[in-house]
């Protein structure tokens, strides 16, 4: 955190005037394996970080809600709770406000608010920043409200949120690793089942994991993101699947007398990459993380050559960290730009984040953010 819960909250009180109710706060998310599989149905998993996005709040008499965002130089929006709709917003007040219009959307009546928020998760890094601000947001109109909707639940309208409000065709993974994530475990996310927690002990086994940001920003409102999704639908339909997730390792070679090059591609990766978490989460259950690395380089390898949305400086970022002694590395989250993750020995951790910055420095790219990450609690309130 930028500030900390009492610091929100004496400055929720400069600002507003008055005590906020509380304090809550939700993670930003490292996916460890399993890319571009929610949508599909698929298997992922992705651990909560330590670091997240807080919000100090406070309900009001009438039906207004004023967010002030302390992140990114500062700003406020401000709006009516009756005047939301999808297209009615847009800037990062559209994240905040769409869960609100979320919930209203579900039937449940949320309180006119105030809002102070800050947040230490990177925007566009991969890290899941918009995940976590929903998420910050669902927590506290959750207990705002008296819903008493579960994760899950609360994972589902921070989708929401995103897909109709922001315009980001994106699915659940993110949200559900920023409420379920647990301290020293991964969430395994399957379709239609609940989310299992799987111990994924770094510290414990010597293994630092590295998230380098190469500062190459993305979003997932336009481009890349939507446009893979709809190959996946295209080579689910043309496959005669509801989803990809259908399909196994042993029906790509039907797939590739099936479907165009390129498809048959997309469609590879979504289905190897299904394998891999399956084979990670087994990893993780009998062997520990250190065992974890070949599994993670052939997921980069999968969505460099097959999916294609990776970029040079990921790229450079695994390749180096795996030359200065990573155990495994890959670019995490939904790509074209953010960050890769590196896997290394604690002892490695410092060669590995030399090596990046100065292979950075020589290609001319901008200097890489190198920290590390820890698998944290989820979301909740902090404080109040
Ligand atoms: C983004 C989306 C997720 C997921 C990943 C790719 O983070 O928000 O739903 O699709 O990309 O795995």
């Amino acid at each position: 955190m930028t500030l900390s819960a009492p610091e929100l909250a004496a400055a929720f009180t400069d600002r507003f005037g008055r005590e906020p109710a509380g304090v809550w706060s939700a993670p930003g998310r490292v996916n460890l394996i399993g890319e571009h599989t929610d949508y599909n149905d698929g298997f992922v998993l992705p651990f909560a970080i330590n670091r997240s996005t807080s919000v100090a709040a406070a309900p009001r008499n009438d039906r207004a809600a004023n967010i002030h965002s302390a992140f990114g130089g500062g700003s406020t929006a401000s709006t009516h709770l009756d005047d939301l709709r999808p297209g009615s917003i847009d800037g990062w007040s559209a994240y905040p406000l769409g869960v609100l219009w979320a919930f209203e959307d579900h039937g449940i009546r949320v309180p006119g608010v105030d809002v102070y928020l800050d947040s230490d998760v990177p925007v566009g890094a991969g890290l899941s920043s918009s995940a976590a601000l929903e998420c910050a947001v669902a927590v506290m109109a959750n207990d705002l409200s008296g819903a008493g909707l579960a994760g899950p639940e609360l994972a589902a309208l921070g989708q929401r949120a995103e897909n109709l409000m922001v315009g980001a065709p994106t699915g659940i993974m993110d949200q559900s690793a920023s409420l379920l994530g647990e301290e020293g475990h991964a969430v395994f996310g399957l379709p239609q089942q609940e989310a299992q927690l799987v111990p994924l002990d770094l510290a414990g086994s010597g293994l630092t994991l590295l998230v380098i940001d190469t500062r190459v920003s993305h979003e997932h409102s336009t481009g890349g993101y939507a446009s893979r999704r709809a190959s996946c639908e295209q080579g689910a339909k043309a496959m005669g699947v509801a989803a990809l997730r259908d399909l196994g390792t042993d029906d790509l070679a039907e797939a590739a007398g099936i479907l165009d090059e390129e498809t048959f591609r997309r469609v590879r990766h979504v289905v190897t990459e299904n394998a891999r978490v399956l084979a990670a989460v087994d990893v993780l259950r009998k062997e520990g993380p250190a065992k974890l690395g070949s599994l993670l380089v052939e997921s980069h390898a999968s969505m460099r050559d097959d999916f294609e949305i990776s970029c040079p400086e990921l790229d450079l970022a695994v390749e180096t960290a795996l030359g200065a002694g990573a155990l495994g590395a890959r670019m995490t989250g939904g790509g074209f730009g953010g960050s890769a993750i590196a896997l290394v020995n604690n002892d490695d951790a410092g060669a590995v984040t030399d090596a990046v910055t100065r292979a950075f420095a020589a290609a001319g790219y901008t200097s890489p953010a190198v920290f590390t990450v820890l698998p944290a609690a989820g979301a909740g309130r902090t404080e109040g």
